[in-house]
């Protein structure tokens, strides 16, 4: 303390030289920078472009739902096998984990529950249902998981793409992650975000050659895809794995079709380092961004793309160094850059965090978990899901789908979808230290609802 006071001395002295004003002068001209800086950042925020019929959905989306969920009572055990092995109390995430818990139908709802947008759904229907099946039109559980969205304005629809799961779990090796075989990516077409239609699986795995990346003993996880104005090309990026997650590397595939075929091209080691959980994000200059987990998933890195979409770059930036993070999600709002990531603990649960920056390259700031309404331990695990996908909507400025997958390491094809309404508008819960008070970054708000639509059709 006493050094640094020192030094604001010395550093004050110093200026002297120049009369007392000048630390006054430097000090205004940094509040006033600050001061026109939020200020501008305010007046560009979505809240003050909404019109009377946006700030009442948007009231409607950012109302606090609570949840009541209760532990169940411990079960009981003999007297000797208690003395043997003091048992510790069971959490939430325990109850989650555990297939046979009192709470399953909670975590995961049974059929009878599934949207099905084929029925007459009255007044739910265009309601997502957080947790529950979801059917497609030919009335089977979508299977799309860890998937992104894309919007294709040449056919005006969205595509959903993700890992098609539907295949038994099992474990490759005693202490390994709970696995399914590698079927392929799936793409799912819809007009309203709500109704999907299944296109097929756009890549398929490989059955036979056992050294390809696409073999069906590997992992292919986290596909994404994007549209390459100037090729004309749909391009697919994905993490390619062995079973032992120990090739971290990211594959490519490329179609004329946004329903595929995609044509598989290569897989590599971005930058020369492991990658793993990944994302790609194409920016509003059409340059777009490859985003890894990497260097055993303590840093992310995050590097522009060549012209045709298929490679990287030179140019790499690691961020969020030492943060742990993995399964970024990032989405851009009023010229400010926002991405969402998960903690690492395999397929359990746990905290989401918003990170943001003025450029895409960083530096990145952690601004705070976005969770709001359900419970504290809802909170706390993402709404027991993890990230994957923030999907743009346009029509209501600062509305944004938060996709975030239920995983079931149990059942990993019973995977649920967890779906929510995002918002950037609010002031932050803390302010940075830094910013002397003034906001630099909108709060980033995931809002918890049991049932809920998008508001405008
Ligand atoms: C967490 C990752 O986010 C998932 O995509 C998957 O790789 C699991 N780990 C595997 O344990």
């Amino acid at each position: 303390m006493r050094v640094k006071n020192k030094f604001k001395e010395s550093f004050i002295l110093h200026c002297n030289a120049g009369g007392r004003l000048f630390p006054l002068v430097i000090g205004c001209l940094l509040f006033l920078h600050l001061f026109s800086f939020a200020h501008q950042r305010y007046a560009q925020s979505g809240e003050t472009h909404l019109s009377t019929n946006q700030r009442t959905q948007f009231s409607i989306l950012e109302r606090v739902e609570e949840e009541n969920i209760q532990l169940p009572q411990p079960r009981k055990r003999s007297t000797r096998a208690a003395k043997r092995k003091p048992k510790r109390p069971t959490t939430f995430i325990d109850e989650f984990l555990d297939e046979s818990s009192q709470l399953r139908n909670v975590f995961f709802p049974d059929q009878r529950t599934a949207v099905d947008s084929r029925k007459d759904n009255g007044n739910d229907t265009y309601y997502y249902h957080p947790g529950r099946i979801w059917l497609d039109t030919e009335g089977n559980p979508i299977q799309a998981h860890g998937g992104g969205i894309l919007y294709d304005s040449r056919t005006k629809m969205y595509y959903w793409y993700g890992e098609y799961k539907d295949g038994p779990t099992y474990h490759a090796h005693k202490k390994g992650a709970a696995r399914v075989d590698v079927i392929g990516v799936s793409c799912y077409s819809s007009k309203d975000l709500w109704t999907w239609k299944n296109e097929g699986i756009v890549l398929a795995a490989e059955e036979k050659n056992e050294t390809h990346d696409l073999y069906k003993l590997n992992v292919l996880e986290r596909p994404k895809v994007i549209h390459n104005e100037k090729t004309g090309k749909y391009v697919m990026w994905m993490h390619i794995d062995d079973a032992n997650y120990t090739k971290a590397s990211v594959g490519v595939a490329i179609s004329d079709l946004p329903t595929g075929p995609f044509n598989y091209l290569y897989s590599k080691r971005s930058h020369g380092y492991d990658s793993r959980d990944m994302t790609l994000f194409k920016d509003d200059d059409g340059v777009a961004y490859l985003i890894y987990s990497s260097e055993h998933n303590k840093d992310l890195h995050i590097g522009p793309l060549n012209e045709e979409y298929i490679d990287v770059t030179e140019s790499m930036r690691k961020i969020l160094i030492g943060q742990h993070r993995e399964a970024p999600a990032l989405f851009k709002h009023q010229g400010t850059y926002y991405m969402i990531t998960s903690g690492c603990t395999s397929w359990s649960p746990n905290e989401a965090l918003v990170h943001a920056s003025e450029s895409i390259m960083g530096p990145w700031e952690t601004i705070g978990n976005p969770c709001i309404g359900g419970n504290k331990i809802f909170r706390l695990t993402t709404f027991f899901a993890q990230g994957t996908f923030v999907v743009p909507l346009s029509g209501v400025p600062g509305l944004f789908i938060f996709m975030a997958d239920r995983w079931n390491p149990a059942d990993l094809k019973d995977s649920r979808y967890v779906w929510l309404p995002l918002t950037v508008g609010r002031p932050l819960d803390h302010r940075p230290e830094y910013s002397f008070g003034l906001p630099l970054w909108s709060r980033v708000s995931i809002y918890w609802h049991k049932k809920w639509r998008l508001p405008y059709r």
